[in-house]
């Protein structure tokens, strides 16, 4: 029994969403659970394989090979969800090979690990396409066929040898030729002595003949568990028979769906269906006592015993599963993975490029002319150093800020299975960012530096690429660390400017430090704005002077550079302080990223075991 509560305050209910099921799936077989949109297919797919999000309840007994559900069960099962989550910059082929390398042990070797990968290609048909790109996603790529991309995702599961494979919906979207073949394919893996359960909403007459078990829901309750090819037998038992050259599939959703048109018309279909669980309750019922009876029944919930195909088998239900691999080969097989997709993105590093070059040539332009001995041109430098703190600081924040949300969905089915630790897949996806970072800044500070009148020898020079660098990835940092507590990509887009604006307040050119509420002075130390401002402006004033002063101010009259960093409140300050205090940050950061992303792991609703109330359901035959 799977129930929610829903609504608020008076309007709060409890719905149930699955109620009194029962069944059993055998190795070999392709149990197909069927019913009308919202009749809690999916539902029950996940309480199965133990997927179902946080909230609500779930009751009930999962045995496998008639042991409760231990930590050791998701070693043995896999889940192809709905949405195909994959990279859409990986080749199929490689995407494989990723799958194969994380998750099976480094015992089985680089060959035996290709030569399964190849199998897997031709088992499922993708030999024509495995060295296309899978395309689509957040990809501007096209990529291969929406069946091909289904069959690829099953590909990833199938790789980790699992004895249950639990898939949702695997031919939604698919024309009728794709879904064919994927449905095709799972026999073929069902063939090989594994368990498949899927969902299906309408299959037609050719996919439905491929079923060995039909499991037919509507509205949450059963109303027929067994032979696919008896149902129709079975419901023309009790008066509605399929008329005949007619898609059994079609006419059993037509019988089992409300048909909510009309108030009489919706009263009529839930009497029938009401009557139809009622039917399916008492036969099954009656039947499992007859099989208990004569010592012929299953032992409570069992199925038979797994084949010697699969991995794990039954046994280690207990066994608290194990990463396949060690963290370092995990680390340099994400590193591989991540340089890749980086490498790939062609459009995106381009525009990265061009953006940075853009506002480079738009500063250099703006500030050409600007001189220590025109009268306050001191503050034009002030400015531009700002302007060039501001925008490393924007850049770098936004450009990493999405990056775990639109990872979110592979990198969470990935952990959900345990395929690799989080530590590293934070440090290869971080140290891919590096040479990005490295590249845009230094094109950045090649256009504005020379181009303007900032502190012209090539140490200065260097300090100032070294600390526009440091800030960048101080801000990558903060937005992975963003990235990773809010929820969705569309929040972390809202929050960036607000905590931007925030850390722009307190850098000390707004409002200088005597200024800021004394509750508040202690932000600039969170802030990669503040040091970053820190380091250019003690790199450019440090040592010089003859600065004119500002219009207005009595003549003649000349600042030195020291003047000028005490205006700012950087009297006193090293460009190695602002660099100490960059790779602190940068540290603290990137600590806050990686717990915050720990801490985010799927979380699943425990299963309450309830006591069965009766036999477990024996299929009809
Ligand atoms: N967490 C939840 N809170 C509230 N209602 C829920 C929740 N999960 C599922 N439901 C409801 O339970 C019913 C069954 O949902 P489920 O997704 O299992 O249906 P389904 O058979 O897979 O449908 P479809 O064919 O459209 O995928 C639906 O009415 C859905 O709205
Ligand atoms: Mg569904």
């Amino acid at each position: 029994m799977y129930s929610v509560t829903v609504g608020w305050g008076r309007k709060r209910a409890v719905k149930t969403i699955l109620d009194g099921l029962g069944g059993h799936a055998a190795p070999g077989q392709l149990l197909a659970v069927m019913g009308p949109t919202g009749s809690g297919k999916t539902s029950l797919l996940n309480a199965l394989a133990g997927r179902l999000p946080t909230g609500g309840t779930l009751e009930g007994s999962v045995t496998v090979n008639g042991q409760h559900r231990g930590p050791g069960f998701r070693s043995i099962t896999a889940f192809v969800t709905q949405d195909d989550v994959l990279f859409g910059t990986l080749t199929v082929r490689e995407t494989l090979r990723f799958a194969a390398g994380i998750r099976l042990p480094a015992a089985v070797g680089d060959a035996a690990k290709a030569a399964l990968v190849d199998r897997v290609i031709q088992h499922l048909g993708l030999a024509k396409s495995a060295d296309t790109l899978v395309g689509g996603g957040t990809t501007l790529v096209r990529g291969v066929s929406g069946g091909e991309r289904k069959r690829t995702n099953i590909g990833v599961e199938l790789l980790s040898n699992p004895s249950l494979l639990f898939l949702d919906e695997p031919t939604s979207g698919l024309d009728a030729f794709q879904a064919q073949n994927v449905m095709q394919a799972l026999l073929a893996v069902a063939g090989e002595g594994r368990t498949v359960v899927c969902t299906i909403h309408q299959p037609r007459s050719s996919i439905y003949a491929l079923f060995d078990h039909l499991c037919l829901l509507s509205e949450g309750r059963l109303l027929y568990f067994g032979a696919a090819a008896g149902a129709a037998g079975y419901f023309a038992a009790a008066g509605h028979v399929c008329p005949p050259h007619h898609n059994p599939a079609d006419f059993l959703l037509d019988l089992i769906s409300v048909d909510y048109r009309f108030t009489e018309s919706e009263a009529a279909t839930r009497e029938r269906m009401r009557a139809l669980a009622q039917q399916f309750a008492t036969q099954a019922s009656t039947q499992a006592q007859l099989a208990g009876s004569n010592g012929a029944g299953a032992p409570s919930g069992a199925a038979p015993q797994d084949s010697g195909s699969s991995s794990g088998g039954g046994g280690g239900m207990d066994a608290k599963p194990r990463f396949a691999n060690g963290p370092f080969r995990e680390f340099w097989l994400l590193l591989g993975r991540a340089t890749r997709q980086a490498s790939r993105n062609h459009a995106e590093n381009i525009a990265l490029l061009c953006q940075m070059a853009v506002i480079a040539a738009v500063f250099a332009w703006i500030y050409s002319n600007t001189s220590p001995s025109l009268p306050g041109g001191y503050q034009d430098e002030i400015s531009l150093l700002f302007l060039c703190a501001v925008t490393v600081a924007m850049n770098s924040m936004m450009g990493s800020l999405i990056l775990f949300s639109l990872e979110r969905q592979v990198t969470d089915r990935e952990r959900a299975s345990r395929a690799y630790r989080v530590g590293p897949y934070y440090l290869g996806r971080t140290l891919v960012l590096v040479p990005r970072s490295i590249i845009q800044n230094l094109l950045f500070g090649s256009v504005v530096y020379w181009a303007t009148g900032l502190n012209p020898t090539g140490v200065a020079f260097v300090l100032f690429c070294c600390v526009v660098i440091c800030e960048d990835m101080t801000g990558q940092a903060l937005g992975l660390a963003i990235s990773a507590v809010v929820p969705e990509e569309k929040v972390a887009l809202a929050v960036a400017p607000m905590v931007v604006i925030f850390l722009m307040l307190f850098s000390g050119f707004y409002v200088s430090s005597a200024a800021i509420p004394p509750v508040l002075k202690w932000v600039k130390y969170i802030s990669h704005l503040y040091y970053g401002l820190q380091g250019l402006a003690v790199n450019n004033f440090s040592g010089r002077s003859g600065y004119a002063c500002p219009v207005g101010a009595p003549q003649p009259c000349q600042l030195d550079g020291a003047d000028i960093l005490s205006q700012l409140g950087f009297e006193g300050d090293s460009v190695g302080q602002a660099f100490m205090g960059l790779l602190l940050l940068m540290l603290g950061y990137n600590v806050l990223a990686y717990v915050c992303l720990r801490l985010r792991k799927p979380r699943y609703m425990p299963l309450k075991v309830a006591k069965p109330s009766a036999e477990p359901l024996q299929p009809l035959q």
